[in-house]
C-alpha cells in the first residue's frame, strides 16, 4: 500500500465475492431472509463443530447476546468484571439493571485477577463476567473454584476468543455456564454484525433460542420477555462461508505476530504479552506496552503513528469504570484498580490483520524503533 493509504489496526477478512454470490442466490431464491431459516440452522452446526463446543445459539451481535446470557440465567444485583474491556461489557449489566463490580486485573494476563475476586463479593453478588483479554484464556479453574464455593454463576465475554483450544483440545468456550462471542467486522472471525452464546445443554438453549425470539415458543404463546437478537440469513450465510477461511486467516495472522515479535523484542521499554503457554492463538491483537523506558510516551507513539497515517489504538483506554455512568461507582476508585490503570496507561494496539503486508509491518516497526 502506498504511503498516503491509512492502515487500520484491523481490516476485515472477506471471502471473493463471487463465493458468496450462489448463497444469496438461494436466499432470494427461497424467500426466507430470518427466524432461523436453513442458513441459520447450518451455521449453527458447523460452528459448533468447527469450535469444538456443544450448543451454540447465533445472535445478531455480540452485544445482545451478553445481554441475553444474563437474562437467560436470571442474573441480577451485583455482578464482579473487569475494568479492562470493550464498554460492552459492563454495559450488558446495567441494562439489566445490575451494578457492574471491578475487580482488578492480573499484570500478566491483563484478565481479571482471581485473587481480587473474593473480597468483593456481596450477598447481592450473583455472577462473575470475565473476558478472555485479546483471546489469553482467564485463569478459569480458580474462577469456578470461587464461583462454586458461593454459589455464583459465571459468563464469559468471550467476544476475543473464537477458536481458542487449550493443549487438550478442549475449546476454552465450554467453561463457566455460558460463553459469549462477537462476530464483529473487526474481530478474527466476522459475520460483518453478529455474536452467539455457548451454552452447555439442550435445555439452556432453548431459553436463549426462546429469549431472543421475543420469548416466543409458538405460534401463540410467549413465556418470557424476550428480545430481537435473532441472526439474519445473509449474515449466517456469510459465516458458513467464513468458516472455510478463518483457519487460513489465524495462520496469517499468526506470521504476523512472529515478525512484530522478532523486530520488536529488543526495543527498550517495549514489552510484549508473554504468549499464553498450552493453548491455540487466534491472533487477534497484538498489544505493546508502552514504558517509562521507551524514549516516548505512549501517547506520543500513538501520534507518531498515527502522523505517518497507521492508526494503531488504545484498547482498552480509558478503562470502562473511568467512563461518566460507572465512574461513581465504588469498585471504580483509581486506587482499587492499580494495574487496570498502569495497562490502560501503556497499552498500544498494532495493525495485525491477514492482508498486512510486510512493507506495511516493517513501516510500523521502523517507526517504532524509531
Ligand atoms: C470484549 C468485548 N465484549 C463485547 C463486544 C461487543 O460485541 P459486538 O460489537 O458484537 O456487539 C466486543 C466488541 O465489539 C468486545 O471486544
Amino acid at each position: 500500500m502506498s504511503a498516503s493509504t491509512p492502515i487500520y489496526v484491523t481490516q476485515p477478512d472477506l471471502p471473493p465475492l463471487e463465493t458468496f454470490l450462489p448463497y444469496l442466490q438461494q436466499i432470494w431464491d427461497s424467500r426466507a431472509l430470518t427466524n432461523g431459516a436453513s442458513f441459520h440452522r447450518r451455521f449453527e452446526q458447523a460452528l459448533s463443530e468447527y469450535l469444538g463446543v456443544p450448543h451454540v445459539s447465533l445472535f445478531t451481535n455480540g452485544t445482545l447476546a451478553l445481554v441475553t446470557a444474563l437474562q437467560s440465567l436470571r442474573v441480577a444485583g451485583e455482578v464482579i468484571t473487569t475494568p479492562y474491556s470493550f464498554v460492552a461489557t459492563a454495559h450488558s449489566l446495567m441494562w439489566n439493571g445490575i451494578k457492574p463490580v471491578f475487580a482488578d486485573i492480573d499484570p500478566v494476563t491483563l484478565n481479571i485477577d482471581p485473587a481480587k475476586i473474593e473480597a468483593l463479593i456481596t450477598p447481592q453478588t450473583t455472577a462473575i463476567m470475565p473476558v478472555h483479554c485479546y483471546g489469553t484464556p482467564c485463569d478459569v479453574d480458580a474462577i469456578q473454584r470461587i464461583a462454586d464455593d458461593y454459589n455464583l454463576k459465571v459468563i464469559y465475554d468471550a467476544a476475543h476468543a473464537f477458536g481458542i483450544r487449550r493443549q487438550d483440545g478442549g475449546s476454552v468456550l465450554t467453561h463457566g455456564d455460558l460463553s459469549v462471542l462477537s462476530f464483529h467486522a473487526t474481530k478474527v472471525f466476522n459475520t460483518f454484525e453478529g455474536g452467539a452464546i455457548i451454552s452447555p445443554d439442550a435445555r439452556s438453549k432453548q431459553r436463549i433460542d426462546h429469549l431472543k425470539n421475543f420469548g416466543f415458543v409458538n405460534e401463540t404463546t410467549v413465556v418470557a420477555t424476550g428480545i430481537n437478537g435473532k441472526m439474519s440469513e445473509f449474515n449466517a450465510a456469510l459465516g458458513l462461508l467464513q468458516l472455510q477461511h478463518v483457519g487460513h486467516a489465524i495462520e496469517r495472522r499468526a506470521e504476523v505476530e512472529r515478525h512484530y515479535r522478532e523486530h520488536l523484542a529488543d526495543v527498550p521499554g517495549l514489552a510484549m504479552l508473554q504468549e499464553p503457554a498450552g493453548v491455540t492463538r487466534n491472533h487477534s491483537y497484538f498489544p505493546v506496552m508502552v514504558g517509562p523506558g521507551f524514549p516516548l510516551s505512549r501517547d506520543a507513539l500513538y501520534q507518531r503513528l498515527r502522523d505517518a497515517g497507521i492508526l494503531a489504538r488504545r484498547y482498552f483506554y480509558p478503562l470502562i469504570s473511568e467512563f461518566s455512568m460507572y465512574r461513581g461507582l465504588p469498585s471504580a476508585r483509581p486506587d482499587l484498580l492499580p494495574v487496570a490503570h498502569e495497562a490502560a496507561r501503556q497499552v498500544l494496539c498494532l495493525p495485525i490483520y491477514p492482508a498486512l503486508t510486510q512493507a506495511d509491518q516493517d513501516r510500523v516497526i521502523g517507526l517504532i524503533r524509531g
